[in-house]
């Protein structure tokens, strides 16, 4: 078991694009819908590893604005599977300390499934050790543009000055603002890009891929990307 000492420095945001379920599946003749049963386990091993070595918030892309367009069949198992795994998984949050959060526009969601993430949130609301938070119908432009929306609507109400803008401020108007912005990206299945994720937030944030399938990625492969992280000198666009 290594211990937060064996590491020069650990990320306190880790986000990661979780993809390759599709794949996985069909390396092994199943349907897809098994792909994202799996990568629904791969969550378990992640966060138990995130707790193991301190790492305070995880987000992760479980849903993107543009996975909508898949067909509806598959669109609706993974609504059920999210369902079944926050309705199955909230005791062991319970137990293993880990506080529920989500981002994106919720309200896209079916109600069931809407209903069953406030109670998860809410139950685990206390939780002191991991922020767990989950993007859902997340998209970073759709983001933005609601942050533009907000940020407009506490202007008309006279909430908010237009000289009073910066960085700062808008970032208190994004989905994000309790948060700090992710110090490591991990994208699993080789893909090199963002995918309209955390556009905003991940400005400079450290880049880690690897060719490991999501349902295939576990500790080892976790600890390796912050290892790696850990010899990445950050310099935030200084010297
Ligand atoms: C990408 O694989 C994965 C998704 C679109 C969904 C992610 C969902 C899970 C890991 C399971 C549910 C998660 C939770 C938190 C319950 P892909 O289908 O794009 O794979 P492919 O690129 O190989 O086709």
């Amino acid at each position: 078991m290594p211990a937060a000492k064996d590491f020069k420095s650990i990320p306190r945001h880790v986000a990661i694009i979780m993809d390759g379920n599709g794949r996985w599946a069909r390396e092994r003749g199943l349907p897809r819908t098994e792909g994202h049963r799996a990568g629904a386990e791969t969550v378990r091993r992640v966060t138990e590893a995130c707790t193991e070595i301190g790492v305070e918030f995880l987000t992760l892309y479980a849903f993107s604005s543009e996975n909508w367009k898949r067909p509806a069949r598959e669109v609706a198992a993974l609504m059920k599977l999210l369902e079944q795994f926050l309705r199955q998984k909230t005791p062991e949050m319970i137990e293993q300390n880990i506080r529920l959060q989500a981002i994106g526009r919720l309200n896209d969601l079916p109600k069931s499934c809407q209903d069953q993430l406030h109670r998860s949130i809410e139950a685990t609301s206390q939780n002191s050790g991991l922020t767990l938070i989950l993007a859902l119908s997340y998209g970073g432009r759709e983001e933005i543009l609601d942050g533009v929306k907000s940020l407009l609507e506490s202007i008309e109400r006279g909430h908010l000055d237009k000289g009073m803008i910066d960085t700062e401020v808008f970032s208190k108007h994004l989905y994000t603002r309790y948060y700090p912005d992710p110090d490591l990206l991990i994208r699993t299945s080789g893909e090199l890009r963002l995918s309209n994720f955390l556009l905003w937030q991940l400005s400079y944030t450290e880049l880690w891929i690897t060719p490991t399938l999501w349902p295939d990625f576990g500790r080892e492969t976790f600890l390796e990307a912050v290892r790696e992280y850990g010899r990445r000198q950050r310099r935030f666009g200084g010297l």
